[in-house]
């Protein structure tokens, strides 16, 4: 299996598929086709290493070792003792099975994980462990029993420079993909007035310097039998830094926000291009130089109290932006299409929403620049 190509499974929320199916293409994976909470693209494990460290999009990486049909338990846990373990797996780095079943005569989940640890560890040697960082999950669908290991290890919007978090971060991930879904793509400055620790300021000097979103962190692939350290090695080497001929900015009325921007603007290698200040949205000023794209996630929902504040303080934010940020398009990322509406802002009919912190939020773009 390590030289044929196999299916690379790219996970995202629902409704992010199309942008994340984009990117894949954009960045010359094969094949990549959509489908519910997910991309499937083909490759060897380079593309796999290559989607860990180069998606802005992906949540983590799921490699489809293999398959096999599944009828009954005895058949699975023969077939699994038969499967060939340690051309991925090594006997010294223990392992996590987990498992589903559809529409599949077996149907408990549990007796599937056991049979597949055994499996592992008898045939392979490999400890099983709760928190072992290498997960391989089985899921039996119309009684195949798909394999996949999770080569990402710790969810991939952990860049790896980002420890200073605010109340109410947003995912890398999808600040990188509502970015995208904004047409941005690196040629023009982004704003957020409200910008807390910073993740759509620093997200989009990143893609403007061509930084490589994994290039700080590690990731589960590194204890696979298939890894090839000096392989990586080369991938990972940086490419030419990008100049970029204007600034990212990013506000906040809260001193510790900016701070916290600021320190995780240093680690990520972009604080020469970015500039954080403390002000209250009622200061903004349009900037100097081009017009470009303000990105905001206002305070919403359930996490921060009072309604009429949180209107008046949406329908305040439209204002300043009509009034002075003309030539310039908006994303705005909130809970409630209501709170979007309060501002005023000419607002396209908003995407799906995306299932974020226990909450489902929504990106509202305006159609054209602002007038
Ligand atoms: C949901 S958080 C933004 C989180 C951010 N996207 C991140 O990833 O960390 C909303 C932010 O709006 C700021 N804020 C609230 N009212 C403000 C105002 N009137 N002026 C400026 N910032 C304000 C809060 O301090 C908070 O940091």
């Amino acid at each position: 299996m390590t030289d044929e190509p196999f299916e690379i499974y790219l996970v995202t929320p629902p409704g992010l598929e199309p942008a994340l199916c984009q990117e894949a293409r954009e960045k010359g994976f094969a094949d990549p086709v959509a489908s519910v909470g997910g991309v499937t693209v083909r490759g060897g494990w380079p593309e796999v290493w290559r989607a860990n460290l180069d998606l802005r999009g992906a949540t983590k990486v799921l490699a489809r070792i293999g398959a096999f049909r599944a009828l009954h338990l005895a058949q699975l846990d023969k077939r699994a003792r038969k499967f060939p373990w340690a051309e991925v797996l090594r006997p010294d780095q223990p392992v996590k099975v987990e498992a589903s079943c559809k529409g599949s005569r077996i149907y408990h989940a549990g007796a599937v994980v056991q049979r597949i640890s055994a499996a592992i560890r008898e045939e392979l040697g490999a400890p099983i462990a709760e928190d072992a960082e290498i997960r391989v999950m089985a899921r039996i669908e119309d009684d195949l029993c798909t394999i996949s290991v999770d080569t990402s290890g710790e969810l991939l919007h952990r860049r790896g420079h980002k420890e200073a978090v605010n109340k109410a971060p947003l995912r890398e991930t999808l600040a990188a993909l509502f970015l995208r879904e904004c047409g941005y793509d690196g040629t023009e400055p982004v704003l957020d007035p409200m910008c807390g620790s910073g993740t759509f300021v620093i997200e989009a000097a990143e893609i403007a310097a061509g930084l490589r979103p994994g290039r700080s962190r590690d990731f589960a692939f590194e204890r696979l039998a298939t890894f090839d350290p000096a392989a990586w090695d080369r991938l990972r080497e940086p490419p030419p830094a990008r100049p970029v001929p204007f600034r990212f900015l990013g506000h906040d009325r809260d001193a510790g926000a900016i701070a916290m921007s600021r320190a995780n603007a240093e680690r990520a290698g972009v604080a020469g291009i970015t500039d954080f200040r403390r002000q209250p949205l009622a200061e903004l000023q349009r900037p100097e130089g081009p017009p470009g794209l303000v990105m905001v996630n206002p305070p919403y929902g359930t996490r921060i109290g009072n309604k009429k504040l949180l209107y008046a303080l949406y329908a305040s934010l439209g204002e300043v932006l009509r009034s002075r940020f003309s030539g310039w398009r908006v994303g705005l990322v909130t809970s409630e299409p209501s709170l979007a509406r309060a501002t005023g802002l000419p607002f396209a009919e908003p995407g799906l929403p995306v299932p974020h912190g226990g909450l489902k939020v929504g990106l509202h773009r305006t159609a054209a620049p602002l007038k």
